[in-house]
Order: structure tokens, then C-alpha cells, then sequence
């Protein structure tokens, strides 16, 4: 491609895409990429760059798999699509749906397939005031969600969403859905100054809950690593003490999993690593690796009990045109045998572990606040000073991302934090490159706002 053809690229695009979390400026200069090979994105102008978010944390297989481009064609040849409204089913989601319950939490039970992670979400959250609803508990609606959390974009999934600038210019918000501060213990209102968590975050939402009336709340939703909000991991006894606090106030708990499913955090789903299951999981990102979109929430049997025995006039009315998709539902498939047949939960696990420990010895840096990660996501805050955690100022994040991208490294920040989650497939020399990357990033920046 010559430069006049890209040039017109780059116009068309900025002048007709209305891309996610636009604003004109921040898209100036955008990269437009043409190929992927494993861990590495090329654009059009033949620059080539480490994907140190898999994308959107979703590429988990990494790019140019021919195995996932051929599983599609060869159900797209035989059955693209069929419709999977009741009465109608089809072979790869039933295959698809055993794979997933093989993997899952073992108390899951059912499966309803959608498109996105914010559909799932946006479903899994129906699921819960149904099942109250047809449990003869329908006061039970209310929906407790944490500050810092990313749950969608649609209507309900940006209502428990804890971000503020996710909120501007949407409202007015449906009510209903209650913000409880988080587990950020680098930021904590309450143990900041202490060594380890002490857990108040997880029981300020029993609080909440009996604030509010246990007969009022449906479910209490959380990602077991936050991924947007900054990749924060929670103290081990965070999901055991959520667990209880839900069971004993009879509230569902519905994690999220659409970032940490599929191997993130060192396990098929990040829970297992702390011996909890939820009632109601959502997935979406790595379940197709992001070859095709799809998503799902899975249902614990005592949730899909209550909707296997709905009476006729109450039926489960939720719909979704591509439920079940036959050709994503394939692609899925295939991508978990690559999963299996490459060890890449193990492998995340090993990999992670070169990342956090590569990453952890940049606290050493003046400028390094923080270093946070489980599994294979890590983030690194940066802070004018280690003792205030004051920032360096609005702009910094922008600044090291294009400090990174000068060093062939592609991903993206919360604030001032630096956030990672490579593909399963990263050579060990790839994270090495990211480790030493960031730490001459971020050099390079702080040196630059320092400078009188
Ligand atoms: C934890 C989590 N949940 C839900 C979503 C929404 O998924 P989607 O963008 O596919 O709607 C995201 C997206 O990044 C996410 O990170």
C-alpha cells in the first residue's frame, strides 16, 4: 500500500468511524493494521508490534491461527447459521455447551449464548431478577456493583459500570443499581497504610445489603480481577468473604469473567484459584480467542432449575437473533482444542509469572508506584512520588503508551497505570521485551515532565 492510499484510509476512517470511546483528537494518528502472526500486530506502513493486551484482552490464542479461519469456513460451508429459538438447536453450541460445563465451575448447569461480554452481562443480570421473580421473590431486583468495574456499554451493563466518564451524557440511569467501593488496596480508604488488605471492601457490601434490605437485592456482579478498572487483583480471602456475605443475605453472585475466563489468571476461570463458585458466570473474549464474536452467561443448577420449571405464562423471554450461532459456536470449539492441545492455561500461569516478576523489579524505579497482577495481567502505576502516590499529571497515560509504541509495544492505561495481558501464546523474549520496554518508557516520561 503507498502513502497516498494510506493517507486516505486515515481520512475516511476518522472522518466516517465512529470507533469506541471516540473523541477526534485522541484518534489523530490512529494505527490501522493489516496482519497478525502470534503475539504480533503489523500495520500498513510494515510496523510491527507486541500485542501486550491480546487486543482487547481476547486474542488469547494469538493472531494468524489458520486452524480457527478453517473451522469457520468448514461450518460456514456446511451450516453457517440456523436459528436456535425453542424448537430448534443445533450441533456445534450442543457440542460447544458440553465443553463449556466440562470447564466451568462445577455447580453450572445451563448456558445461554449471546455476542458480547455487555450482552451477557446485560442477560445475566435478567437472569438474576427472573430467578427471584419466579422464585416468588420478585421485590428482589435491586444490583449491586463495585466502583472501578467494567461490565458493558449497554443501558443496564453502563448502570454498574464504576467509571464515572462511562456515565456522562447517557442519563438518566435505570435505578436499581447500588456502587460499592472496591478492593484497590494501593488506593483504599480504609487499609492503604496498612500491609494487606483487611478485607472492610468486601464487607462494606454486607452493609450495603442490609442497608438496603437483603428482600430488595438480587445479585451482587464483580470480575474476579477487575481488567479495565486497572487490573486489580483482590485480596485471597475477597471472593471466599462474598461468597458467604451472598449466601448468608440469600443474594446471587454473579462474576464476570469476560476477561478472566479462558486461562488469564492461570486457571480455565479465575475463581478456582480461590475455591468459589458463583451462582451466575459470564464469558465472551477468549472463548473465541475474538476469531468471531460470542458470549454467554452459565447458570449454577439451582438458577436453571427455577427456569427449566418456569410456568408457561412466565416464560424466560429474553432473545438474541444469533443465540447459539452454529459458525461462532465451531470457531469456539476449535479454539479451546488449541487451548488444551498447547497447555496454554499452564502456560499463561509460567508466563505470568515471568511478566509480574520482570514488571516487579521495576519498583525499584523512583517513579513506580505500584506493580499489581495475577496470572497473565499485570499493571504497573506510575506516581510522582512512591510516599503521596500523587499523580504526574492529566496526559501521562497518553505519554507512555506512545513511549511504548516507540518500542514496538501496543496496549493500553487506566489513569496512570499501565495495563498488560499478552496473548497465552507470548514468547518468554516477547515479555521480556515488554518488561524492558515499560521501564524505558517510563523513563523516558517522567524524565520528560520533570524537565523545567
Ligand atoms: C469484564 C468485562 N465485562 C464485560 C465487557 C463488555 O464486553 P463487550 O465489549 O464484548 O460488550 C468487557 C469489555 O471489555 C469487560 O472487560
Amino acid at each position: 500500500m503507498n502513502a497516498d492510499e494510506i493517507d486516505a484510509l486515515a481520512a475516511y476512517d476518522i472522518a466516517h468511524i465512529i470507533h469506541p470511546q471516540f473523541h477526534r483528537a485522541d484518534h489523530e494518528g490512529a494505527i490501522i493494521f493489516e496482519r497478525g502472526e502470534g503475539a504480533v500486530l503489523t500495520d500498513v506502513q510494515g510496523r510491527s508490534y507486541i500485542d501486550a493486551l491480546s487486543s482487547l484482552w481476547n486474542v488469547a490464542v494469538g493472531h494468524g491461527r489458520r486452524e480457527l479461519a478453517e473451522a469457520a469456513a468448514e461450518q460456514m460451508a456446511q451450516l453457517a447459521f440456523s436459528n436456535s429459538y425453542t424448537g430448534y438447536a443445533n450441533v456445534p453450541s450442543i457440542r460447544l455447551t458440553g465443553k463449556l460445563l466440562s470447564l466451568a465451575y462445577p455447580n453450572m448447569s445451563g448456558v445461554f449464548y449471546a455476542n458480547s461480554g455487555s450482552e451477557a452481562n446485560e442477560m445475566a443480570i435478567k437472569a438474576a431478577r427472573y430467578f427471584w421473580y419466579a422464585s416468588g421473590k420478585p421485590e428482589k431486583t435491586r444490583v449491586i456493583y463495585r466502583q472501578e468495574a467494567y461490565h458493558g456499554s449497554t443501558m443496564a451493563t453502563t448502570a454498574i459500570t464504576g467509571m464515572a466518564p462511562f456515565h456522562t451524557g447517557f442519563g438518566p440511569e435505570p435505578p436499581d443499581f447500588i456502587q460499592v467501593p472496591t478492593c484497590y488496596h494501593y488506593r483504599c480508604q480504609w487499609c492503604a497504610d496498612q500491609p494487606a488488605c483487611t478485607l472492610a471492601c468486601a464487607d462494606t457490601i454486607e452493609a450495603v445489603i442490609e442497608r438496603e434490605g437483603a428482600g430488595t437485592v438480587a445479585a451482587v456482579i464483580a470480575e474476579p480481577v477487575h481488567g479495565a478498572g486497572g487490573v486489580i487483583p483482590p485480596h485471597p480471602g475477597y471472593w471466599p468473604r462474598l461468597r458467604e456475605i451472598c449466601d448468608r443475605n440469600d443474594v446471587l453472585l454473579i462474576a464476570d469473567e469476560v476477561i478472566t475466563g479462558f486461562g488469564r489468571t492461570g486457571r480455565w476461570f479465575a475463581l478456582e484459584r480461590w475455591g468459589v463458585q458463583p451462582d451466575i458466570m459470564t464469558i465472551a473474549k477468549a472463548v473465541t480467542s475474538a476469531y468471531v464474536p460470542l458470549s454467554a452467561f452459565i447458570v449454577s443448577g439451582r438458577v436453571h432449575e427455577v427456569i427449566l420449571d418456569a410456568p408457561a405464562d412466565a416464560k424466560f423471554m429474553i432473545g438474541c437473533t444469533n443465540a447459539a450461532h452454529p459458525t461462532a459456536c465451531a470457531v469456539a470449539l476449535r479454539n479451546l482444542r488449541i487451548f488444551e492441545d498447547e497447555g496454554l492455561v499452564e502456560r499463561a500461569e509460567r508466563l505470568g509469572q515471568r511478566l509480574n516478576d520482570g514488571l516487579g523489579r521495576l519498583r525499584e524505579m523512583p517513579s513506580v508506584g505500584e506493580v499489581r497482577g495475577l496470572g497473565l495481567m499485570a499493571a504497573v502505576a506510575v506516581a510522582a512520588d512512591k510516599q503521596s502516590r500523587a499523580s504526574l499529571g492529566a496526559g501521562v497515560g497518553a505519554k507512555l503508551l506512545s513511549a511504548l509504541r516507540e518500542r514496538g509495544v501496543i496496549t493500553r492505561v487506566k489513569g496512570d497505570s499501565i495495563l498488560f495481558a499478552p496473548p497465552l501464546v507470548t514468547s518468554e523474549e516477547q515479555i521480556d521485551h515488554i518488561v524492558n520496554a515499560t521501564g524505558d518508557a517510563i523513563d523516558e516520561v517522567v524524565a520528560a515532565v520533570n524537565w523545567p
